[in-house]
């Protein structure tokens, strides 16, 4: 029997300020993080039945070898939630089309998390309160409730802490997906080991004053990403990318969070399409164009 069925599209992050610190007794790092949703997608189509499945097909610049084997992913999990706080069986039909890089340091997965969250609690009529889908969000993933929530915001604890901040800016980013991945827990062992040091996550208000002025070539002098320096360690080859795409007009090129997706800053609109022009002339098999901020993850369609 056909069920009525839902998508969600959740977009992928970025952090415009990422302040890290020394690592907490859980291993978590507490962090002071500005992050921004930007359009680059994942749609989540979801129908109730009588089992339980996940599949997912992925837009034609994704290796479909990258998309981790389903069965405990964490749409899986957040299925398993969702369900447990309600007492009731985790049924559903979802597939997943996947356009935001896998493994890149945009929050894909939690991306995938939280539309889960949202279109099931659509199709099993569940009426969760916001503080529940947050809560249960922040069990899944550092950053599933930004997931939630979209736009630009402050992120403190480790991450899962949201607070919207107002930006009325529209900033153009070109986003430079690589073949290979990075692994978080790795580029956060990385960064203890190369800041052994570190105290407290770097405050944010410089970057917050820089949203403030709406002006690309300001935000371009206030973003900051503690973790680029171990992700460069670990991909040198990355350093080329922000240094080709600055040299073809870019404001400021920078690591997406962990790694190792290239950012790269623009005036506008024709900019970044000029600079992506650039890149994929220099070689580039992907390179894409996103603004922000977007909203979080949203119902598109009642199928
Ligand atoms: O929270 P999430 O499951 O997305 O984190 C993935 C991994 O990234 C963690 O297991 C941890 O190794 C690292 N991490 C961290 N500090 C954070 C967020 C993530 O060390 N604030």
């Amino acid at each position: 029997m056909t069920r009525p069925g839902i998508v969600v599209r959740a977009p992928a992050k970025i952090n415009l300020h990422l302040g890290v610190g020394g690592p907490r007794e859980d291993g978590f790092h507490p962090l002071v993080t500005v992050y921004q949703a930007v359009s680059l997608y994942d749609d989540l189509a979801a129908s109730d039945g009588d089992d339980w499945s996940v599949s997912v097909t992925t837009a034609d610049y994704i290796h479909p070898a990258a998309v981790p084997a389903t069965g405990d992913n964490i749409v899986d999990r957040a299925g398993a939630a969702l369900a447990a706080l309600h007492g009731r069986e985790r049924t559903g039909a979802i597939t997943i089309d996947k356009a935001i890089p896998i493994a890149g340091g945009m929050a894909g997965g939690s991306a995938d998390a939280a539309a889960a969250l949202v279109a099931l609690d659509r199709i099993w009529r569940l009426d969760t309160s916001d503080d529940d889908l947050l809560r249960l969000a922040a069990d899944l993933g550092s950053d599933v409730p930004f997931a939630l929530i979209g736009g630009t915001a402050l992120g403190t604890g480790r991450g899962e802490l949201v607070e919207p901040v107002l930006d009325e800016g529209s900033w153009w980013w070109v986003v430079v997906p690589s073949p290979r991945g990075l692994s978080t827990p790795e580029v956060f062992g990385h960064f203890d080991r190369m800041f052994p040091a570190a105290g407290e996550p770097a405050p944010a208000d410089d970057l917050l004053d820089a949203v403030a002025t709406r002006d690309p070539a300001v935000l371009a002098r206030a973003l900051h990403n503690d973790l680029q320096p171990a992700a460069l360690d670990l991909r040198p080859d990355l350093a080329a990318v922000i240094e080709r795409g600055e040299a073809a007009g870019a404001l400021k090129g920078m690591i997406s969070g962990s790694g190792p997706t290239v950012l790269l800053l623009c005036a506008h609109r024709i900019q970044a399409q000029v600079v992506a022009g650039a890149l994929a002339v220099a070689g580039h098999e992907v390179v894409l164009v996103a603004n922000g901020p977007v909203a979080g993850a949203h119902v598109v369609e009642y199928a």
